[in-house]
């Protein structure tokens, strides 16, 4: 069975233009190279450090954004080059949800609006569609009678579950989560996870779920994929990630989760280096607890180690 989702080798490049003739001055490697597939029902997860390239690559799959090259394939078909009204059928059935649940709520709105507008794809008739928001807002855990109020009557978590009810009125297969849970408190972040883990069962959904640290991701994944400056440097199933971690950046990751067993905590020395100015040869080197000569010279190619297993770094 083809996956519902194969990225290959995407690459963003923004351009950094100086003056008024806006001369191209450098060009930010946002994305540098990236192929991941996805099947129907499963997560996968990427996770990296602030600006490493998880929103760009969010983007990028929705074609929200145009990839500098490389190509995406959704259900066996290329959406790179599709133009714009058949985009606009395939755009239907990939939705995304962001992190600020206030700012993609239209705030002069009522719910019932915001989820009907989202529905209004389907034709539904009048009374079937009031029907309809009332059965979506019960689906994600909320009240009926909340088709009347605001989003700024609601707390953090169940604006949150509206963007998701938003989310699912069209009817999708693939939803891009880009970190949904992490403006939310402890307590609540919990509830939102469990609630998309109930929704993939029964609706057999596809996710792509963002987070920068690996303790959110462990009881949602599938897979994880560990990014680094625009890059895969770490593919696995959840199991084996956590388990048995290969890259020293995962290992550093990973030592990061508060555990009750204290596990020693590796910090990584430096700063997240510039990337429009990627160091040559890994990427990680300048930060690499373990790095050698040469680890500055050339680019380690990724390689699968055990099946399904892949790791970019010398040592393996
Ligand atoms: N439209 C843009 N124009 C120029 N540079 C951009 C643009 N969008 C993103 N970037 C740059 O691309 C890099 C990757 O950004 P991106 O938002 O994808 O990172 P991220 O992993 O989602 O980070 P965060 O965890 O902070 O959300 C960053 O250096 C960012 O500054
Ligand atoms: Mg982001």
């Amino acid at each position: 069975m083809p996956s519902l989702l194969r990225v290959e080798d995407i690459k963003k490049y923004f351009p950094v233009e100086r003056g008024i003739f806006k001369k191209e001055v450098a060009r930010i490697r946002a994305v540098d190279g990236i192929s991941f597939s996805l099947d129907k029902g499963e997560t996968l997860s990427l996770v990296g450090e602030s600006g490493c390239g998880k929103t760009t690559v969010a983007r990028l799959i929705l074609r929200l954004l145009e990839p500098t090259s490389g190509a995406i394939y959704f259900k066996g078909q290329n959406i790179s080059t599709l133009d714009r009204k058949e985009m606009f059928k395939v755009r239907g059935l990939m939705q995304i949800i962001f992190q600020d649940p206030f700012g993609s709520l239209n705030p002069r709105q009522r719910v019932g609006d915001i989820i009907g507008e989202a529905l209004s794809i389907h034709n539904l008739a009048q009374d079937r569609r009031r029907e309809r928001i009332g059965e979506l807002l019960r689906t994600v855990g909320l009240e009926e009678e909340c088709i009347w109020r605001y989003p700024h009557q609601f707390s953090g978590g169940q604006r949150q579950r509206i963007g998701i009810a938003r989310a699912l009125a069209v009817e999708p297969e693939l939803m891009v989560c880009d970190e949904p849970i992490s403006a939310l408190d402890v307590s609540i972040q919990a509830q939102i996870l469990n609630l998309l883990k109930e929704l993939q069962e029964r609706f057999d959904l596809s996710f792509i779920f963002i987070a920068h640290d690996l303790a959110v991701v462990k009881h949602i994944s599938h897979r994880v994929v560990i990014m680094y400056l625009g890059k895969i440097v770490e593919l696995a199933e959840t199991e084996e990630l956590y388990s048995n971690p290969l890259h020293p950046y995962t290992k550093a990751l990973l030592s990061a989760i508060p555990t009750i067993e204290k596990r020693e905590r590796i910090v990584l020395r430096g700063e997240i280096p510039d990337p429009s100015h990627p160091p040559k040869g890994c990427r990680f080197h300048t930060r690499c607890p373990i790095a050698k000569p040469e680890c500055s010279e050339r680019e380690p190619a990724p390689k699968e180690v055990t099946k399904g297993h892949l790791v970019s770094c010398y040592l393996f």
